[in-house]
């Protein structure tokens, strides 16, 4: 976790250093773990993209089949990565609810149990979010056990969130912090933030976000299988839903890769939007500890980058004044 050169008060924690590049390895190196101890053979996965490049490798390793369902048009590299780790893929004309869609027909199908395949979709398997809460643990570590006053979190199907949530209750019980709680925000695009739209009609569940479309691969789940869990969460910690354009992800991108040298995926970058936008509001201070989720690393996303809106952004970022981090943090080798 680095604290921000731009914001005194702002910490970013870039998940695009994990194995495979996204947050997406902490989930799938517990669940791929648990799958072989309990004898599982073949692991199928509907996947925006970066967890299916983290289940595969992570399947590599541990010498399980790996079977891709992905978008046709998802970024480049998670599908070359998936078939350099030896998995299957299966690339599907849709969304990541048309891949899950097709595990859950192959479900019904005699072959499933026989050859002992298992489904790792968000939230259908238990120990994704074992995993996923490590960056609750981590927050708290590398924040000296203090609680910050927000997280903004990029959130397609919505586990990472779940997984801090669940971290922080247990490090309650462990008698590690007390009550409090982070604000938890939700960080989603504006063409497909169906969280942000339930959030702001008040629901307690969301719609199917119909014609979801935007480069923050990631973010593209017209309707997330633990909606009603993550706006709970957002209720409990008075948390906010905040959506960003894709104009907006691509400048932010931009932005953080000069000023704080992270280089981010477009769905982290959203972090930074939904943040400006949070201070502009008076929903956050400039006194207020927040945790920006840089949730994947923007080298995985060179195609996307590299077209269409996202080539014709020229950075606003001034590139004087940028103020030196206090310090270290965390547990990465950094520049300071
Ligand atoms: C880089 C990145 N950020 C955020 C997300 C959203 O994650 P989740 O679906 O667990 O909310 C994804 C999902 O693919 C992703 O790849």
């Amino acid at each position: 976790m680095l604290p921000s050169r731009e914001f005194s008060n702002v910490y970013i924690k870039d998940e695009g250093l994990n194995p495979t590049g996204s947050f997406k390895a902490r989930g799938l190196s517990a669940a791929v773990t648990m799958a072989r101890h309990f004898g599982l053979k073949k692991l199928a996965i509907p996947s925006a993209g970066n967890a299916a490049g983290a289940l595969a490798a992570y399947s590599a390793a541990a010498g399980l089949g790996a079977h891709i369902f992905m978008p046709r048009d998802v970024p480049i590299a998670n599908r070359v990565e998936c078939d350099y780790y030896g998995a299957r893929v299966t690339l599907i004309d849709g969304l990541i609810s048309d891949c899950a869609r097709k595990v859950a027909d192959m479900k019904k199908e005699a072959f499933w149990e026989e050859e002992g395949w298992f489904d790792v979709s968000t939230t259908k398997e238990p120990y994704r979010v074992e995993g996923k809460k490590t960056m609750g643990y981590e927050v708290a570590e590398q924040l000296g056990w203090r609680m910050p006053q927000g997280i903004i979190y990029p959130t397609g199907g919505g586990v990472g969130l779940l997984g801090m949530w669940k971290a922080f209750e247990e490090m309650e019980a462990l008698g590690w912090i007390g009550s409090e709680r982070p604000k938890m925000i939700v960080a989603q695009a504006v063409g497909c933030a169906p969280i942000v739209r339930a959030w702001e009609e008040g629901k307690p569940s969301a719609e199917v976000w119909t014609e979801a479309a935007t480069l923050a691969a990631g973010l593209r789940v017209p309707k997330p299988y633990g909606d009603y869990l993550i706006l709970d969460i957002l209720k409990k910690s008075r948390g906010a839903a905040v959506s960003a354009t894709d104009q907006e992800i691509v400048e932010a991108t931009r932005h953080w890769a000069k000023k704080e040298g992270i280089f981010a995926a477009p769905e982290g970058a959203a972090s930074l939007v939904a943040y400006r936008k949070l201070l502009a509001n008076g929903f956050f201070n400039a006194d207020d500890i927040v945790v920006l989720f840089n949730t994947g690393s923007g080298l995985k996303y060179l195609d996307v980058l590299d077209t269409g809106v996202a080539r014709t952004q020229s950075s606003a970022t001034a590139a004087h004044g940028a103020k030196s981090a206090a310090r270290q943090i965390g547990g990465i080798i950094g520049p300071y």
